[in-house]
């Protein structure tokens, strides 16, 4: 190349905010869950498996293509629930994946192989930063639908609704299965059931993006409902995991690639095309994170001590927004923050313009992404009262 590229925007504001010297600096911009001390956290039932693992003195031989069987099937009965219709059937197939990234990208080029339709892609506007060049680089065309109102801070539910019907026929959309990044604003319930009959009339393949399932809720089966809701209705989806924040395993990465089909026929087909993308691509996944997922999910006693961690962080984070409301209010703020507690997951998409992030982080050292959004992950409560001040100060 002749010239440079961009930096990252995300890793940007690590950068930055590495240079600050403000002892009281924040860095909301990166979305890794922090303890209540700010620090990085590893979960018990993670250093446990890393302990059986260990003591078992296993050997180092290659993965097969598609990973470790053992991690492949816990991962999809994981999200499609132990007793689905489509396990029992065998009509599903799933490879492991170089986490939620490394998952997408594998279904982007696989869809950009093989779909039938339109290579076409409809993202939320707006969605992760990184859905775009993932599919792009896949050679898929970049659509969007419109997803988040700024004037509530919410869904824009009637906005969807009429973009997703006017999508061309068998198109691709993508849907964050839960905690939607980086808005934080989910459908409920009876929001999913629409968008999934007008999916349907449309005929559309949807790629569900699940990074969060238990972040959100703290409950995994009530964050996977709504893909396992498509599931019943019917649509044969595609699904990428990511344990990176549910089992805080970032750096190990570890995630899969799951395809619903019609049939188990159908379903050997895709596997072997999936191992022929996958062959020139790394050859095969890495297995030391996949043997610790494994293990915490198939030993009960760390399934269990792993399902009370989820719940605890997801409950921090609940709890930080709670406080970070109560905290403007006791600043005097006028304004109307409801939509920061109602919001899920660890990303809060606060409706700060760029010029008040921009005083946030130049007056209080407090760092995040232009668009406003915060990570709730880095948020302690010894820094929210803190936050709560700056916050105040740039909007009042
Ligand atoms: C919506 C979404 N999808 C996928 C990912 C994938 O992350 P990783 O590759 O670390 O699993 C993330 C992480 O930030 C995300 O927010
Ligand atoms: C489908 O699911 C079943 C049950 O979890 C599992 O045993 C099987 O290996 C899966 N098939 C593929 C190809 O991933």
């Amino acid at each position: 190349p002749d010239m440079m590229g961009p930096p990252d925007p995300i890793l940007g504001v690590t950068e930055a905010f590495k240079r600050d010297t403000n002892p009281k600096k924040m860095n909301l911009g990166v979305g890794a869950y922090r303890d209540d001390q700010g620090k990085p956290f590893v979960l018990s039932c993670v250093r446990k498996a890393e302990a059986i693992i260990t003591s078992k003195q296993l050997d180092k031989e290659y993965l097969p293509i598609g990973g470790l069987g053992e991690f492949s099937k816990a991962c999809a009965e994981l999200a499609l629930g132990a007793d689905s219709e489509v396990l029992k059937s065998g009509r599903n197939i799933t490879v492991q994946t170089i986490s939620g990234t490394g998952s997408l990208r594998i279904g982007a080029n696989f869809l950009s192989r093989f779909h039938g339709g339109p290579l076409d892609v409809y993202l939320p506007k707006p969605s992760w930063g990184n859905h775009t060049p993932i599919f792009r680089d896949a050679g898929m065309q970049l659509k969007a639908y419109r997803y988040y109102d700024p004037s509530t801070c919410g869904f824009d539910f009637k906005g969807a609704l009429d973009d997703i019907s006017k999508i061309p026929e068998q198109s691709v959309i993508m849907l964050h299965a839960c905690a939607h990044n980086p808005t934080g604003v989910d459908p409920r319930p009876e929001q999913w059931k629409e968008i999934s009959d007008i999916v349907k009339k449309r005929n559309l393949l949807v790629f569900f993006d699940m990074a969060y399932q238990g972040f959100a809720s703290g409950d995994i089966d009530r964050d996977a409902w709504a893909v396992r809701y498509f599931i019943e209705q019917g649509h044969n989806i595609v699904l990428s995991q990511s344990f990176a924040k549910n089992m805080g395993l970032y750096g190990e990465r570890v995630g899969g690639f799951t395809v619903v089909c019609n049939d188990a026929e159908e379903a050997k087909r895709v596997e072997s095309q999936l191992k022929i993308l996958i062959r020139p691509i790394y050859s095969n996944p890495p297995m030391n994170g996949a043997r610790i997922a494994a293990t915490i999910l198939n030993t009960p006693d760390l399934r269990s001590i792993w399902l009370g961690e989820v719940h605890g962080m997801a409950n921090r984070i609940i709890k930080m927004r709670e406080q970070l409301v109560a905290g403007l209010k006791k600043e005097g703020s006028s304004h109307n923050w409801q939509h920061v507690i109602d919001q899920i997951g660890m990303f809060c998409f606060t409706g700060l313009k760029p010029e008040q992030v921009e005083r946030l982080t130049k007056e209080f050292s407090v760092y995040m992404t232009k668009d406003g959004r915060i990570s709730m992950a880095g948020v302690t409560s010894g820094n929210v009262g803190y936050l709560a001040q700056g916050i105040h100060a740039v909007t009042k």
